[in-house]
């Protein structure tokens, strides 16, 4: 009864990567037990892109699969689908009434995606932060688990909390980040200066649903420095940093212990052992997880209905009460 409120959520457009792993789903199950959890597929912040309608009713169910297969309880966690419960775009509309044009201009993720010189640079991209806000506020939530690139999205959903209590009183919950010292910011294995994305190239992302063959590959491949010595140095050495932040990250161990276990090695020798740790310890058991749920659909339609009811049940309970204090007849 006592237990905080952790809301989160992955949209389901491209291929989950690494970085979506080591910077949110791991944590997200490390979570569950001490937490009231809600885990989201955002299937409305999606469609802010363009998408292919079929491919993302499949990615969407696909993502859903993904969290259970990395570790999150159906029965714990509430997982479901953003569309499957009106409340998120109903408060979403209200905190529209919230947010200034200057704030939604100021971030940075919107000003990445539209300097990109995409024709379709539409009102929904530009308020992606502000549903973004209200998918957090619908639950109380306390914590929110992300990667360091949610970090100014954060910031945004809290101050329109706060600016809403100071008119109507003590009605959103003031949710603090959660972003985890490692993993937050898991880097290209091709561009190692800048975060793994899904909107890059494929061969610069370990996508969980690749083959493990595919994966050695992608290690194998990995851009580091014209060096020999293995040192951790994010600067002056991006890619073998980054290789080694994985390692250690996957096998829960410091960086300390990670420098003693490559000490005298060579660049071929650490790509080959981080590949090997993140197919062994991640990828093979997130993958045979994912083919058994796969296999079951009926399972996860039984999954997707039940998580959306009890989503809606604790999110009507804030939406009933921000209607009442706007002004609406309830
Ligand atoms: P999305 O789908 O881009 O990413 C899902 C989660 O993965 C994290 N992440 C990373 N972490 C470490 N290294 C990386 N290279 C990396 N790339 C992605 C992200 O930080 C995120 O935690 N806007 C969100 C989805 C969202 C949401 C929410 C999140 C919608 N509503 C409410 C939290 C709360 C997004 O696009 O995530």
């Amino acid at each position: 009864m006592d237990k905080k409120t952790i809301f989160s959520g992955a949209q389901p457009t491209g291929y989950p990567h690494l970085g979506n792993y080591l910077g949110a789903f791991k944590n997200w199950s490390s979570l569950q037990d001490e937490y009231n959890c809600l885990y989201c597929v955002v299937d409305l912040h999606a469609i802010t892109v363009r998408q292919v309608p079929a491919e993302l009713r499949k990615a969407s169910r696909n993502l859903l699969a993904l969290y259970i297969a990395c570790g999150l309880n159906p029965e714990k966690n509430i997982v479901y689908i953003q569309s499957h419960y009106t409340g998120h775009a109903e408060l979403a509309w209200i905190l529209n009434c919230f947010t200034y044009m200057g704030e939604l201009g100021r971030m940075t993720q919107f000003k990445d995606k539209s300097s990109k010189g995409d024709t379709n640079i539409n009102a929904g991209l530009f308020n992606y932060p502000v549903l973004q806000a209200a998918d957090i506020l619908l639950f109380g939530t306390h914590l929110v688990p992300v990667g360091e690139d949610q970090r100014q999205h954060l910031e945004l959903a809290r101050d329109v909390a706060i600016r809403f209590n100071n008119i109507y009183g003590d009605v959103f919950t003031v949710p603090e980040p959660y972003i985890a010292k490692s993993g937050a910011k898991i880097k290209s294995v091709t561009h190692p200066e800048r975060k793994m994305s899904k909107s890059d190239e494929e061969s610069s992302q370990i996508i969980l649903l690749d083959a493990p063959d595919v994966v050695m590959r992608k290690f194998k491949r990995a851009v580091t420095d014209s060096e020999t010595e293995i040192r951790y140095d994010v600067e002056n050495k991006p890619g073998v940093s980054s290789l080694l932040e994985i390692y250690a990250n996957t096998r829960g161990i410091s960086m300390d212990d990670t420098l003693v276990e490559f000490d005298g090695k060579n660049y071929g020798y650490l790509k080959t052992a981080v590949g090997e740790a993140v197919v062994d310890i991640i990828i093979n058991p997130i993958q045979a997880r994912f083919n058994e749920l796969s296999a079951n659909p009926d399972y996860l339609d039984k999954v997707l209905k039940e998580n959306a009811e009890k989503a809606a049940y604790i999110g009507n309970k804030i939406l009933r009460k921000v209607k009442k204090k706007v002004g609406f007849i309830v």
